[in-house]
């Protein structure tokens, strides 16, 4: 190759570089529609109209989702698959029945969940499994009259585990 194809060759290369690489400044792009993404790490979805969780790309590192006053029903194993940095999740005033045990798949890092104002009348045995590092955990305002102590049996414990608002009122109680 003679000196200038090799140089086209190299600027080529470079703008092809360029091209897939995502700079700080592309939010718009990597911002899951119809969703807001003004803050560093923060997907705000708040009254979006959403029925569903929309896709992400695990490019973009948001820690804080919140889906408040949506009508979310259904959670997936695949809902979380692309959100792997989240620590906070808020799914208050959506329209789910129930966490399922796979409902929270994907999501390690978690530590604050807030499921409050939902219709929840079911946890699955597990559903919390997904979760090692939770901390708070919000189910108040659902129809959620007992949980059952196995709930809570996961392999990790939950030894984080420090507050737990439910049964209608926000508080204190009893932990398994
Ligand atoms: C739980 O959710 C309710 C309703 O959204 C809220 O009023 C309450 O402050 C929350 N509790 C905690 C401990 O976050």
């Amino acid at each position: 190759m003679d000196l200038l194809t090799r140089v086209v060759c190299a600027l080529l290369l470079l703008a092809l570089l360029l091209a897939v690489t995502p700079c700080p400044g592309e939010s718009k792009e990597l911002c899951p529609h119809p969703c807001r993404c003004q803050r560093r790490g923060l997907l705000d979805c708040r009254h979006a109209g959403l029925a569903t969780v929309p896709p992400a790309t695990r490019r973009r590192a948001l820690t804080v989702l919140d889906f408040t006053g949506n009508s979310i029903a259904t959670l997936d194993e695949q809902t979380w698959k692309e959100y792997p940095w989240t620590e906070t999740l808020v799914l208050r005033d959506n329209e789910l029945q129930a966490v399922k045990s796979h409902s929270l798949e994907g999501l390690f890092l978690l530590k604050h969940l807030d499921l409050s104002g939902n219709r929840i009348l079911l946890i699955e045995e597990g559903a919390f499994e997904p979760l090692p590092f939770l901390r708070l955990l919000n189910l108040s305002g659902n129809g959620l009259t007992q949980i059952h102590s196995s709930t809570f049996q996961a392999w990790h414990g939950m030894q984080f585990l420090e507050e737990l608002a439910s049964l209608n009122q926000p508080g204190h109680p009893h932990l398994p």
